[in-house]
């Protein structure tokens, strides 16, 4: 076990990880240069090459002076951190990449913190330096400042020229310990000797092979057709093939302690090789469980809609595959009187969210139509008994709960020093409630927040990153359910309630967003031959009302001169007949109007 390292890479978008991922392969002779040929090897999904963000990277497995490394991935973003745990702890260490010429990002320092709680040990290293905008001691003052690592310590590379990456090999050798070492091994409770234990990091759906799980061999020995128990389901399998990545399938006879590596499960669906169970063999009665497993928990709640009603079962479809190879995607079916038949799908987040949806219109080639997000939230009836809401439509009468509350969350954000005003403002007018401020370099400012959950799920990020010029990062983690001055405010369209239109506001802000929900409705909605009322409501009040004007067919333009008397007559007419239309007319919204509606 002492001729291994397994280790990953945190870093912000764009510092460089898959670059350094490949200058690995490359250095160490697992990959050739030429097989390089579409760039970033390790970033597969389509999705992921296009937008250039990593969602994951495989495991792979590289050979460096007789040694053993396995780099396994850590997903960059914020709505993936329970994998980005269940990754780190598969991990003794991890390497922060930190761009030179960038600084520190609030989300790779939210992954640091969780690596150094699970004990890792961390290599920082400033990546980019042939940049002519790189200022690496700067950089390296800023990190030790943030971190505490000595900034003389810190190495300097370049993942693309490849200089300083062979001392980084050294080091990982050098400094991160091998798996036997590793603290966990020291927890005698969950190891018995002679039994298997090994944690699934990551579970994916390959067409040919069913579920691929990577796994992390803790005690024991996995070997292909030898029958395992994975613990939290409560399941057997007998893997038809055990190996590891190179990056390609290397099947191999076992996989041993301290060793990462792949099974084929022979599951068809990743929610029975959930990430964070742990596979077993032994005699144990009642085997323990590696720490740490937490079912995934959606955050952000939409209602999915086929543009063309025939799509439903094709939607049904789609999103049943989807959930082949994302165990974190749950859906319920709904049904709206505006938009139909659809789904409420639960996300771990908004990029996720995005995903999906590309996913959905790409590889299934559906027109689809997104309600605005919500988050779950939670009604205390008076009994106590509480209940999740997370389609705002179907919050009940105010009479039948006693308290309505809504999910917190901590958030940390970095920005120029001479953004911090506005940041500031941005937050607080979303409610969030100031508590730190700290400054890691004259120039950057690190700031804490409290903030309702449902204040950063639309376009905060967006308004974020506008008014820093794209300089500020965030990150964020739910806190706590906090009972908050709410209410359902509902859009009337002719004094029709449009459900899909239903959203839960802070009730102080009522009158603004129904104000301004109306306004864009009267934009969006086309003139009808009688005028249409656009109100935004509240139980039985109104907060904020629009009107759209009738649209007025000249009929007296067909009257050259002649009494004037015929022309009232005409005018008479037309409004009696607007009336009727008033009464009986239907207002049907057209689908481009919840289309950008719900854009933004
Ligand atoms: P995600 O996939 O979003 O996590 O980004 P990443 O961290 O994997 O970054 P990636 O490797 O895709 O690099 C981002 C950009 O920086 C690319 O255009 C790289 O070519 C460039 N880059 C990476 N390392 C270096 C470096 O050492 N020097 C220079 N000049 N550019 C680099």
């Amino acid at each position: 076990m002492n001729r291994i390292r397994n280790f990953c890479i945190i870093a912000h978008i764009d510092h460089g990880k898959s670059t350094l991922a490949d200058r690995f392969l490359v250095k160490t002779g697992t990959l050739d240069e030429r097989d390089m040929v579409r760039g970033q090897m390790l970033d597969t999904m389509e999705l992921e090459q296009e937008r250039g963000i990593t969602i994951k990277l495989q495991p792979v497995r590289m050979n460096w002076k007789g040694t053993q490394l396995n780099l396994i991935d850590t997903p960059g973003h914020v709505d993936f951190s329970y994998e980005v745990s269940r990754s780190l702890a598969a991990c003794e260490g991890a390497i922060l990449v930190v761009d030179a010429a960038q600084g520190v990002e609030a989300q790779t320092l939210a992954n640091v913190f969780l690596a150094l709680e699970q004990g890792l040990t961390i290599i920082p290293v400033l990546n980019k330096i042939d940049l002519p905008a790189a200022e690496p001691e700067r950089r390296a003052q800023e990190v030790e400042n943030l971190l505490g690592f000595p900034a003389e310590e810190i190495l300097k590379i370049s993942a693309k020229t490849g200089d300083g990456i062979e001392t980084l090999l050294d080091a990982i050798i050098e400094k991160i310990p091998s798996p036997d070492k590793n603290s966990v091994f020291e927890n005698a409770e969950i190891f018995v000797d002679g039994e298997t234990r090994a944690l699934i990091f990551d579970s994916s759906f390959d067409t040919y092979r069913g579920v691929v799980s990577s796994i992390r061999v803790f005690s024991g020995e996995l070997k292909a057709g030898e029958k395992v128990r994975l613990l939290r389901v409560g399941r057997d399998l007998q893997p038809t093939e055990v190996g590891f990545l190179k990056p390609g399938y290397e099947p191999c006879e076992t996989l041993k302690a301290g060793e990462v590596g792949y099974i084929v499960t022979g599951l068809k669906n990743v929610i029975d090789a959930r990430v964070g169970d742990t596979l077993w063999k032994g005699k144990s009665e009642n085997p323990l469980s590696l720490p740490g497993y937490a079912e995934p928990t959606p955050f952000v709640f939409a209602g999915i809609y086929p543009i063309s009603g025939d799509d439903f079962s094709l939607l049904r479809k789609a999103i049943e595959k989807l959930t082949l190879n994302d165990a974190s995607l749950v859906f319920t079916p709904e049904v709206s009187s505006s938009l139909g038949n659809g789904f409420r799908v639960g996300f771990l987040g908004l990029l996720h969210l995005d995903i999906v949806r590309e996913r959905l219109e790409r590889e299934f080639d559906l027109d689809l139509l997104i309600t605005a997000p919500s988050v779950a939230y939670e009604i205390v009836k008076p009994n106590g008994d509480t209940h999740s809401i997370s389609n705002p439509s179907e919050l009940p009468d105010p009479s039948i709960y006693k308290e309505l509350k809504e999910p917190w969350a901590k958030i940390t954000i970095f920005c120029p020093s001479d953004q911090v005003g506005s940041v500031m403002n941005l937050c607080t007018d979303r409610r969030g409630i100031h508590k730190n401020l700290q400054y890691p370099d004259p120039e950057r400012v690190e700031l804490t927040f409290e903030i309702p959950l449902a204040s950063i799920v639309t376009d905060f990020y967006d308004d974020l990153k506008s008014i820093s010029s794209g300089y500020a990062s965030m990150s964020y983690e739910p806190i706590e359910m906090r009972v908050g001055n709410l209410s359902r405010m509902d859009v009337l369209v002719a004094d029709d309630r449009v459900d899909a239109l239903s959203q839960i506001v802070f009730r102080p802000n009522a009158a603004k967003i129904g104000g301004r929900w109306c306004e864009k409705l009267k934009e969006i909605i086309p003139k009808a031959l009688f005028a249409i009322k656009i109100q935004a409501a509240i139980g039985g009040k109104i907060v904020a009302r629009e009107t759209i004007s009738a649209m007025r067919k000249d009929v007296t333009a067909k009257l050259y001169g002649g009494d004037v008397t015929r022309k009232n007559k005409l005018l008479k007419k037309q409004v009696k007949g607007k009336k009727r239309l008033k009464q009986f007319g239907k207002v049907t919204i057209p689908q481009d109007a919840f289309f950008a509606m719900m854009k933004k």
